[in-house]
């Protein structure tokens, strides 16, 4: 019984503020591995990523050889304060990251890659997007 009121305490903690561990871990996984910015961030006339748009969504600057069905040349903002959050909610995210499927069902337009992540990777990477601005 004595146990139950620390346990109720550190969840409802953890539900306000996330674990600077798990925002690390998040960013490592959007920036190394899934390199989400290449295509999430816009570029500076040298080429280099615009740092200050960080995953705001850009017009990409690389196109296919040849035709792909449905191709599309800009990416959404992906940061907390973007509209994509306010209509998928978070649970949306989580379900696109572990199936590649949109709430349609099918997968995003290319050349957005379809992850298929486990939960607490999914999870690590919103909780990085949610600390964005
Ligand atoms: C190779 C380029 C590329 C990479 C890498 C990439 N994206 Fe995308 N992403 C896109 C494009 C282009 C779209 C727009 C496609 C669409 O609207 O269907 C998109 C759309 C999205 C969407 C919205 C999907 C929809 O249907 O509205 C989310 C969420 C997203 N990306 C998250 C991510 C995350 C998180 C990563 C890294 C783990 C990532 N993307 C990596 C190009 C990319």
């Amino acid at each position: 019984m004595k146990m139950i009121l620390p346990t109720l305490l550190a969840f409802a903690c953890s539900a306000w503020a996330a674990d600077p561990k798990t925002i690390a871990y998040g960013k490592y996984l959007v920036e190394e591995v899934g390199k989400c910015q290449d295509c999430h961030t816009p570029r500076l006339e040298n080429g280099q990523l615009d740092t200050e748009k960080w995953l705001k969504g850009a017009v990409l600057d690389f196109a296919p050889l040849h035709t792909v069905k449905d191709w599309h040349k800009t990416s959404p903002d992906i940061t907390a304060s973007s509209r994509l959050w306010s209509k998928w909610g978070e649970a949306t995210f989580l379900k696109f990251m572990q199936t590649g499927l949109t709430p349609k069902g099918t997968p995003a337009a290319p050349p957005m890659p379809a992850y298929k992540l486990n939960a607490k990777d999914a999870e690590a990477m919103l909780e990085y997007l949610k600390s964005l601005k």
